[in-house]
């Protein structure tokens, strides 16, 4: 069938991911990439299928609410997948207004825009789609002691059956939404206005929340491509407090993936949890990240041990996040492929594959961004 999808940030980490797996699994489809190419979005990152007869891209601000009415109609768009979006926690501490512009109000302006689009056209609403990304630190942050005394991670090398055991230690899709950040504060009040014009206006809608992400094009400000970058450059590498924070890592593409199950086979109004099933202490997977770094160049087991350094915690740091997907796996039949070591090992490798990318986003605005945050510290 042919359809034309909107996919917003697509020059982005996910959005890249998505946008490359929608062009070329559907050439019927007319794939509309929208993003602002801010400090994070990179078309470097889409240069494989930018040629593609089914893809466009259009450089736009999701908050210019007359452009993105405009690119509605011309575009005749019957699909949304919303990822665009100020998306790292550090910046948000920093800079809170630019985080409610885009993720408040550019997700409001989207919203309004489709709303008005499709209220306009005789079949209405049906046959149309707006699917928000969302992320698992809406739901605030989880407790790392068990009530019987057993300490997180809960899920690491674990079978994906064993966290059951654990019930509501998880976040499930009916948690209540506590956000601590800037960041999480602006991605739930985005959550809430999709729900909203479910609910008030009859907007197909359905929301996703996933956990930590890693793999290929990740921006090297998030922990693991910062953290590889460093032990290249010999920087060193900055814990926050003492590295007992606990995150729910999921590669990349198996986030796209599900994304594309969830665009075509999801319920309307409904939110499903993504997530690995694959919880770490961040000080151990740092500790397996320096390993492989340093063994795929050459290296002996501890050589870039000194490199770590225990810093000044981030203010208001969630302990730690772990997402129940068993609705997404039992409903739709998704679950991760890749094994933690197996996506790691493979991650790494594209990093060292791929250093022209790494210096050119690591360049100019970034370097200033870099020092003022950790120099001095
Ligand atoms: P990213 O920062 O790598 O990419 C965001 C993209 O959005 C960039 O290409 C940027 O140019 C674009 N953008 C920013 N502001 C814009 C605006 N006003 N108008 C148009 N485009 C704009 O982010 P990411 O890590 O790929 O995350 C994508 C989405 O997934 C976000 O909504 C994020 O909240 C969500 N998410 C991320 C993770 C993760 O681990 N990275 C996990 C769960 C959910
Ligand atoms: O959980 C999903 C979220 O994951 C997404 O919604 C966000 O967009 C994404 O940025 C990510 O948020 P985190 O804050 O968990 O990711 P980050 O890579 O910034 O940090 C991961 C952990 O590592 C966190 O506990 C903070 C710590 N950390 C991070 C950096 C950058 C450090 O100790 N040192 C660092 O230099």
């Amino acid at each position: 069938m042919k359809r034309n999808i909107l996919i917003t940030g697509g020059a982005g980490f996910i959005g890249s991911h998505v946008v490359r797996l929608f062009v070329s699994k559907y050439p019927e489809y007319n794939i509309v990439n929208l993003d602002k190419l801010t400090y994070a979005g990179n078309l470097a990152n889409l240069k494989d299928i930018e040629n593609s007869p089914n893809y466009t891209f259009i450089k736009a601000d999701i908050a210019d609410f007359g452009l993105m009415r405009r690119i509605m109609t011309d575009k005749k768009i019957d699909g949304i997948i919303h990822l665009a979006a100020e998306s790292h926690v550090d910046r948000s501490i920093k800079d809170p207004f630019t985080f409610a512009r885009t993720n408040v109000m550019g997700t409001l302006a989207l919203l309004q825009a489709a709303r008005e689009y499709w209220e306009s056209l005789p079949e209405g609403y049906n046959g149309k789609l707006f699917y928000h990304i969302s992320t698992d630190e809406v739901y605030g942050a989880l407790d790392i002691t068990h009530p019987d005394g057993t300490q997180a991670p809960f899920t690491t090398k674990a079978s994906a059956g064993d966290h059951m055991a654990f019930g509501t230690e998880f976040f499930v899709e009916t948690t209540s939404y506590s956000p601590h950040s800037p960041y999480s504060a602006s991605k739930a009040s985005g959550d809430h206005f999709v729900r909203a014009y479910h609910d008030t206006y009859g907007m197909p809608s359905i929301v996703t929340n996933c956990s930590n992400n890693y793999g290929p094009y990740q921006f090297p400000e998030k922990l693991i491509p910062l953290f590889i970058n460093n032990i290249l450059h010999r920087k060193p590498l900055p814990v926050y407090g003492r590295g007992e924070n606990v995150r729910d890592w999921l590669y990349v593409e198996d986030h796209a993936r599900a994304i594309d199950l969830i665009f075509h086979k999801g319920t309307i109004a409904e939110t499903y949890n993504i997530g690995g099933f694959n919880e770490w202490k961040n000080i151990d997977l740092i500790k397996i990240l320096i390993k492989t770094v340093d063994r795929l160049t050459g290296y002996n087991e501890g050589h870039s041990d000194n490199l770590i350094t225990y810093i000044t915690d981030r203010p208001g740091h969630d302990m730690r996040y772990a997402i129940d997907s068993r609705k997404l796996q039992h409903e739709l039949g998704w679950e991760p492929s890749l094994q933690f070591e197996e996506g790691i090992e493979r991650t790494v490798k594209w990093y060292l594959d791929n250093q022209d990318w790494m210096d050119n986003v690591t360049s100019g605005e970034y370097e200033h961004y870099y020092d003022n945050m950790y120099r001095g510290r």
